[in-house]
């Protein structure tokens, strides 16, 4: 089947925006449901192809509709901290939701975003929460809804949170106490996610597969604090914390605005987020090295954009 029709959740994130630029370029039809048309309209409501919808997602009417009549739906809602029960309800209970609402509306292509690292066992509440929602997703398979997962390791582009932050930091603080210095990550390009993500929806062999997508080369987060601070032109001295003074800092940081930090993120760094699959044997090109993009968007930072980062995190 041709896929004409998407619903995108989670498309107004991070990762989202480019999936859904990618997918309006090539004429399909995206609907994109969020909590704050707002904050949706500069980059979505202007796509020829887009539909964005005010509504709560984990209000299962309004789901319904934005689910019926879409030819396949790509799951991209996810939380990086737990408050309020958002891993249960974000990471379980909502691909489940999607599963059984696909059923009922008759979609019968599901794609659906998860996270490297992502197991039963893993260290963190986020990386099992996920495993969770992963095992949800594969359930669809009997009923005829034909699935596939994807688990990025750590994402980089603009827009970014992750070295977007880091540039800020490094710009801010001369000295720098570090978590989990030797924490090992392999960035992948947020381009090529989006690509791959965008690729799969009328790919038969990507169906009931999950696959591990990661950049080129495996960094250390020592590493790439230190190239990010050569990158905006700063030598930030990295003091590498220990184990207890990482979960202190940590707890610090998760009681602040912004909740830059938590302990949970730093158990899921007890994990490397690494992985010898390359992508997809069906994907058309090699992911993008980190170094050939950061430079462009991170140095490119003006205080407009480092302030829109704030707002985002401040969900304003
Ligand atoms: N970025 C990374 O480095 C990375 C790495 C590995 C895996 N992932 C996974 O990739 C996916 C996309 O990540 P991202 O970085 O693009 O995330 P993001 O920028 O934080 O976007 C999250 C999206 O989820 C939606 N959402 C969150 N909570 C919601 C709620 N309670 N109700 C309704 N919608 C909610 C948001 O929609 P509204 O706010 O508009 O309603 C937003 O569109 C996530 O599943 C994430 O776990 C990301």
């Amino acid at each position: 089947m041709t896929i004409r029709t998407v619903c995108l959740l989670g498309g107004s994130g991070f990762l989202g925006r480019h999936v859904a630029h990618r997918l309006s370029a090539a004429g399909i039809e995206v609907r994109i449901p969020t909590r704050n048309r707002e904050l949706a309209k500069d980059t979505l409501i202007t796509l020829p192809t887009s539909e964005v919808i005010a509504g709560d997602i984990h209000d299962t009417n309004f789901l319904r509709r934005a689910l019926t009549g879409v030819d396949a739906v790509v799951n991209l809602v996810g939380v990086l901290h737990d408050g309020r029960g958002g891993f249960q309800r974000n990471h379980v209970d909502l691909p489940a939701r999607v599963v059984s609402l696909c059923r009922e509306a008759g979609v019968e292509r599901l794609v659906h975003i998860s996270a490297l690292g992502a197991a039963p066992d893993a260290p963190s509440a986020y990386l099992r929460s996920k495993a969770q929602g992963e095992a949800a997703i594969r359930a669809a398979g009997p009923h005829g809804i034909h699935w596939t997962v994807f688990r990025p390791s750590v994402v980089f582009g603009n827009g970014d949170s992750f070295l977007s932050m880091f540039a800020t930091f490094v710009r801010l603080f001369p000295v720098l106490p570090l978590g989990c210095a030797n924490a090992r990550f392999q960035p992948v390009f947020v381009e090529d996610v989006a690509r791959v993500v965008a690729a799969s929806l009328d790919c038969a062999a990507s169906h009931g597969q999950t696959y591990d997508l990661c950049g080129p080369r495996v960094y250390t987060l020592r590493e790439l604090v230190e190239y990010v601070g050569a990158t905006v032109g700063k030598r930030p001295c990295v003091v590498p914390l220990s184990p207890g003074l990482a979960n202190l800092q940590a707890f610090v940081l998760e009681h602040l605005p912004g909740r830059l930090m938590t302990r949970d993120n730093v158990l899921s760094m007890q994990v490397d987020n690494v992985s010898a699959a390359g992508f997809p044997a069906w994907f058309d090109g090699a992911p993008t090295p980190l170094e050939s993009v950061a430079p462009g968007y991170l140095a490119d930072q003006t205080s407009r954009t480092r302030l829109d980062r704030y707002r985002g995190l401040a969900r304003r």
